[in-house]
This record gives C-alpha cells, sequence and structure tokens, in this order.
C-alpha cells in the first residue's frame, strides 16, 4: 500500500535545522525545509509526541528563500540554511533561542534574549573543516557528506565556508590521490585507506594545517603528498597524518603524528594570539570570536574578581583573554592536548595570572577551597553533566557566565541554576554559523 502523503505549512525552524510543521495537530519535523515552505510529506517515523516526515516535493517555496549562493546546496549536508537571506537566517535562530527557554519553562528568560549579533562576513569565514573522501565511478573523490547519508561524498568544486584557497587544496588531494590509485573508506564495509581531510588556517597569518586522516599508515605515500602539498601551496604550514582504524566514523584519533612543517598554527583573536595544535579545539569563526569574548570580558570588567574560573577553557582563550580583567583565573580542561596549548599561550601573550588543570570539571571542583566570584562556563554542545552542576552550584560564586552553542541543553543548564537562586541578566546570541543552524549564546547570571 502506498503511504500516505501530507501537504504541510512549515511553521519554524527547530534543532538540528529541521523545519517544524503540523498535521492533525501533531509537531512534524521535516529536514530540508525553511518557516514558510508548503511541503509534500511522507512520514518516515511516528514517536508519541511528534513524527519525522521527509521532503518529498517543494509545493510552495518560502518567500525567504533566495537562490542558493553554493553550488552544492541541494545535495550537501554542511549548510541547512544556505539559499535563505542572511537576516532572516538571523531571526529564524533568535526564535530557536526563544523556543528552547519556552521548551524548558523558562519562558520569564525569553524578554531578557537580545537581537542577535550577526556575523559581517557569512561566507568564508570558518578556519576549520574535515571534508571527506569517497569514491565516484572507481575514482577518488574529496567533499562532504551528502546530506542525510552517512556513507555518500558529495565531490566539492567550491565550499563557500572556508577561505577559497581550501578549494584548491581539495582539488590538488584529490587529484594526488587519483593519480597514486590510492583506495578510500567504504562507509559500510569499513575498508580503504583515504578517510579524512582536515583543513585548519589561521585566518590572521593566512597559514594552513593540513591533517591527513588514514586508515594504516603508509609514510612514504604520505610523505610524498606532504613535500608536494607545500611546493605547491607556501602557505601549508604544517602537515600531520592520523591513524584512525576505528570504524566509526570520525577523524578524531589521539594516534596522530606530525609530518612535516610546524607542529602548530598561530591563530589571533583581538590583541591575544594563540598556538593550536590539531587536536586542540578552537573557535571555527576567528573573526566572530572575537565578539564572544568581547561579551565574556565585558562581564569580568564590569566584576573584576579576585579569582574567576574559566572552565572547559581549550587552549586557555576565554581564561587569557579576560585576565586583565581579574586578580587570578583557574582554567580547567580535560583534553591534555589543549591544556599543552593554553600553558604555552598565557607565556606568548606575558599573561602571569592565569593558571591551568588538566581533569574533568567535576572532578576539579570535587573537593576545592576556591571561591571564585565569576566561574565562566563553555561545555562542549551536550552541556554539562549533573555533576559538574551540582560542583558549581557549591562554589556559590555570585557571577556565572555560560557560553554555549546548543540552546537545548543550555536551557536545560539554566534551568538548574535559575531553581538554585540565580538569576539571569541577559542572553546575548552571537552568531558564529552563517549558512547553519548552529547559533552561540553568552548568557550573565548572577545570586544575592
Ligand atoms: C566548546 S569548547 C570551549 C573551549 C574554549 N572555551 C574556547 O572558547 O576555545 C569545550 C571544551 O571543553 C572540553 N571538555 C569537554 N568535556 C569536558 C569536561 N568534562 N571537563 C573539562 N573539559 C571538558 C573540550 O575538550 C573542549 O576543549
Amino acid at each position: 500500500m502506498t503511504p500516505p502523503t501530507y501537504s504541510v505549512d512549515i511553521e519554524k525552524l527547530v534543532y538540528h535545522g529541521w523545519g517544524m510543521g503540523t498535521i492533525d495537530g501533531i509537531k512534524v519535523f521535516v529536514p530540508q525545509t525553511v518557516p514558510g515552505d508548503r511541503v509534500l510529506v511522507r512520514i518516515k517515523k511516528k514517536e508519541k509526541r511528534f513524527w519525522h516526515g521527509v521532503k518529498l516535493a517543494l509545493e510552495s517555496p518560502s518567500p525567504f528563500r533566495e537562490p542558493a549562493a553554493c553550488q552544492h546546496a541541494d545535495d550537501c549536508g554542511g549548510c541547512q540554511l544556505q539559499g535563505v537571506q542572511y537576516e532572516t537566517q538571523i531571526q529564524f535562530k533568535a526564535s530557536m533561542i526563544a523556543d528552547a527557554a519556552f521548551q524548558h519553562h523558562l519562558e520569564s528568560a525569553i524578554p531578557l534574549i537580545r537581537p542577535v549579533l550577526a556575523c559581517d562576513s557569512p561566507y568564508f569565514y570558518r578556519n576549520k573543516m574535515e571534508f571527506a573522501f569517497g569514491s565516484e565511478n572507481g575514482e577518488v573523490i574529496l567533499g562532504l557528506k551528502r546530506r542525510g547519508q552517512f556513507d555518500q561524498v558529495v565531490p566539492i568544486t567550491q565550499c563557500l565556508l572556508q577561505d577559497q584557497e581550501s578549494n584548491a587544496i581539495i582539488a590538488f588531494a584529490q587529484a594526488f590521490f587519483r593519480a597514486a590509485k590510492a583506495s578510500t573508506w567504504d562507509y559500510r564495509e569499513h575498508v580503504g585507506f583515504l578517510r579524512h581531510l582536515m583543513l585548519r588556517q589561521s585566518k590572521r597569518k593566512a597559514a594552513w594545517m593540513v591533517n591527513l586522516v588514514v586508515s594504516e599508515d603508509n609514510p612514504e605515500l604520505i610523505s610524498q603528498f606532504s613535500t608536494a602539498l607545500m611546493a605547491q601551496f607556501p602557505s601549508v604550514a604544517s602537515v600531520f597524518k592520523s591513524i584512525q582504524s576505528a570504524v566509526g566514523d570520525t577523524a578524531f584519533t589521539t594516534n596522530i603524528h606530525h609530518v612535516a612543517g610546524d607542529d602548530h598554527i598561530i591563530e589571533s583573536i583581538g590583541s591575544y594570539q594563540f598556538k593550536i595544535s590539531p587536536l586542540s579545539f578552537f573557535q571555527t569563526n576567528s573573526l566572530q570570536a572575537r565578539i564572544l569574548y568581547d561579551e565574556v570580558a565585558k562581564v569580568a570588567q564590569k566584576i573584576a574578581p579576585k579569582l574567576a574560573f574559566d572552565l572547559y577553557c581549550g587552549t586557555g582563550t576565554i581564561g587569557i583573554y579576560m585576565s586583565e580583567h581579574c586578580g587570578t583565573v583557574i582554567g580547567v580542561e580535560e583534553n591534555p592536548s589543549a591544556i599543552a596549548d593554553a600553558t604555552q599561550n598565557a607565556a606568548l601573550n606575558s599573561v602571569t595570572n592565569i593558571q591551568f588543570i588538566c581533569d574533568r570539571v567535576k572532578n576539579v571542583l570535587k573537593s576545592h577551597t576556591w571561591t571564585p566570584e565569576l566561574i565562566v562556563i563553555d561545555p562542549p554542545r551536550s552541556g554539562m553533566v549533573p555533576k559538574a552542576i551540582r560542583r558549581i552550584l557549591d562554589c556559590n560564586a555570585p557571577h556565572i557566565v555560560y557560553v554555549s552553542c546548543n540552546p537545548v541543553t543550555l536551557f536545560r543548564d539554566l534551568k538548574e541554576f535559575e531553581t538554585h537562586g540565580y538569576r539571569i541578566h541577559y542572553i546575548q546570541p552571537v552568531d558564529m554559523f552563517p549558512n547553519t543552524f548552529h547559533i552561540e549564546s553568552v548568557v550573565y547570571l548572577s545570586k544575592p
């Protein structure tokens, strides 16, 4: 029997970049749609409170759509909001944040959401991207995953998110490994040599770090690739290889080896410089990171804390950035590579009032005698585990700044802080990720 189809008006954008409409009062999430679209939908899965739909046809396009600037927009899974005017993307993201507040019963916070600080350059802003190898007609291709398909790669000739030169580097790597007749990873069979190519750029210095991710080592071929790449692109300052034999589709592995050039790149944010190693987290939009960090530094300047925590500190960026307004800063981070960078970053910037601890936040806060006046929290997308929240609450700090790239986990965690006596002063969204559904927020909370 042919499954039924429905004509659905998309009302809003929700997390994951899905459009949401309703069928007979039930919410239905439909990828590849935006508010204002009317689409023909088939239901793929029914959950208790909502359904998942598949777009079969665009019956009437949203008035907010415009021709996508990117030629790969229809196939590539990278940008969900390509083809929507940038000003409208900002409005969609603002309402996504308000929705998250509503869902976590923090309606009182909705008026405290400030207008989004938009990005001056919605294209070419990313400093890091991971491209995937695949195969087409037996030839090596290099690109990004096809929308909704874990096992298919769209060959990319012109990505508009990273600096233009990245497109030339991708084309070069694809041609090199085609000529070498190298095999590519089969995402179902879990065999094949080439897996990912990670490109990271220092925007300030226009220097690239390239990390080739393969399933097993081939020192001779990788060394030939690195030599040819650096000869062709003088801006490639650093080459690494990662040996990733795990079946899961992640490029991240600690089995990483320096191949040629520098073992790091240096990026600037404001007047500070930061050393970045290949395994360390770094904000992916360097220009907008300054706007984000200024928001945190503003609070630190106002409070002038004797002691501040920079929790989930990565390479120490926020702590170093706000250090001039603080007596002492303690940064906490679980990744040893990031902590090594953080320590060197303090020295690089002649910042002497900061120290770093390499461990999980919940462990560091288990037993201590510190009394911070300001705690800055910048956890990963999943937010904080309940134990970490409890231990932050135990610190009884009068001021908290919560930096988050996920409104859903942000409001879940804010609810806990509010329940335990903190007042939200404002939520400042900062758009670090134009053309995608992602949005960063800085929240200032205090308690009497
Ligand atoms: C969103 S990043 C923020 C990094 C930094 N604040 C910045 O702006 O570059 C989150 C960081 O938290 C670290 N992390 C994740 N879970 C952690 C935990 N339980 N304890 C300490 N650090 C953690 C990650 O390694 C990552 O560097």
